[in-house]
């Protein structure tokens, strides 16, 4: 049997994708095999999908770090065929083939069962995203401090920044989303953010090694200048949860933000958290952070994938991009 997907390949140094037909394996020992409905596209898919050997080794490949689907051989007693499931981070998609494909065979150990108040679309609409904005915010939560000033979320029109905008405000923050989107105003106020600060404006001003508290916490998804301007801007005993780097990996900062004001900086990897951490993570986020995604979701084809692929390797989507497989 074979069956679709966005596959990438190699040729002379050059990557290239197409629509391709495959052949449909049996799963291995230890492994399940799902039949896709949705995935989602995430910063790391459209790193794998444009050659980053630092993402995938090796092509052709099949990105998709994220699906949701059905059980169609289970294999083993944990799993019976038709059950319905999401599988997310691990190695899918990035050396084991993933959801951008029609089928996947993926090891026990990496499926959750999903939460039955949650249709795929919404799942995936949530995806590695959703999940690591769940993250960041357990962890600001889990801080002693008690400040009134807003929590700062940066790349906040992208996906897992647009979330944590939704989220922080279901919960009652306050929330200054910082942007490089002058055009996104209007779309940050109607998720939750209280104020904007657009980027620019923000690093005008070089870092100091202090300065005035401006924010409780913070939730970082892009790393360089940006995360080295806000650490000596939190209030005491704050958190930036950092999860990202888009704007670069290295940070300038000195002790002052965590000798004098206790502050922490929280490291944040939802691919490779513990399978019982996900769940846990699934079910808050089926049930008390819950969060209606549809208007921040754009739902594509495998055709109209790339185009999405090259947006996001800009900086310039807006909120989710949902893959969904035809039957
Ligand atoms: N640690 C983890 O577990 C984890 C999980 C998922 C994702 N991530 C990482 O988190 C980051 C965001 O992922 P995503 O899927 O949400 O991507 P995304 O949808 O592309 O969002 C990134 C956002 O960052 C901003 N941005 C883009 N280029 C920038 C630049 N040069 N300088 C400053 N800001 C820039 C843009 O938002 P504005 O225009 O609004 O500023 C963009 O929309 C990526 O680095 C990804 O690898 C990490």
């Amino acid at each position: 049997m074979q069956y679709s997907a966005y596959y990438v390949e190699e040729k002379d140094g050059a990557f290239s994708a197409s629509i391709s037909k495959l052949e449909l394996k049996k799963p291995e020992d230890g492994f399940v095999q799902i039949k896709v409905s949705h995935s989602s596209l995430n910063y790391k898919d459209a790193l794998s999908a444009s050659g980053n050997k630092g993402v995938t080794r090796n092509y052709p490949f099949v990105p998709g770090i994220d699906a949701a689907g059905t059980i169609t051989d289970a294999n083993s007693s944990q799993f019976n065929e038709g059950d319905e499931v999401i599988v997310t981070g691990y190695d899918m998609g990035m050396n084991t083939p993933g959801g951008f494909g029609e089928f996947i065979n993926v090891p026990i150990g990496w499926v959750v069962k999903k939460p039955s108040n949650l249709s795929s679309l919404e799942a995936m609409s949530i995806g590695t995203a959703g999940l690591t904005a769940a993250a960041s915010v357990l962890k600001i939560n889990e801080s002693s401090n008690q400040s009134e000033l807003p929590v700062l979320v940066s790349g906040s029109t992208g996906g897992v920044g647009s979330i944590s905008v939704m989220l922080l405000s279901k919960l009652g923050k306050e929330v200054s989303a910082l942007t490089g989107k002058a055009s996104s105003v209007d779309f940050l106020q109607s998720i939750g953010a209280n104020n904007i600060i657009m980027r620019d404006e923000y690093l005008e001003a070089p870092a100091k090694a202090m300065e005035r508290p401006l924010f409780s916490s913070a939730i970082d998804t892009v790393g360089g200048n940006v995360l080295s301007k806000m650490l000596p801007q939190i209030s005491p005993h704050g958190v930036v949860a950092c999860c990202g780097n888009v704007a670069g990996i290295e940070v300038s900062t000195t002790v002052f933000p965590f000798i004098l004001r206790g502050i922490t900086l929280a490291g944040i990897d939802s691919a490779e958290s513990s399978l019982e951490f996900k769940i846990g993570l699934w079910n808050k986020l089926a049930g008390e952070w819950s969060l209606d995604l549809s208007s921040m979701v754009k739902i594509v084809t495998k055709e109209n994938l790339q185009q999405e692929i090259d947006l996001i390797l800009k900086g310039g989507q807006q909120g989710r991009v949902v893959l969904e497989h035809g039957e």
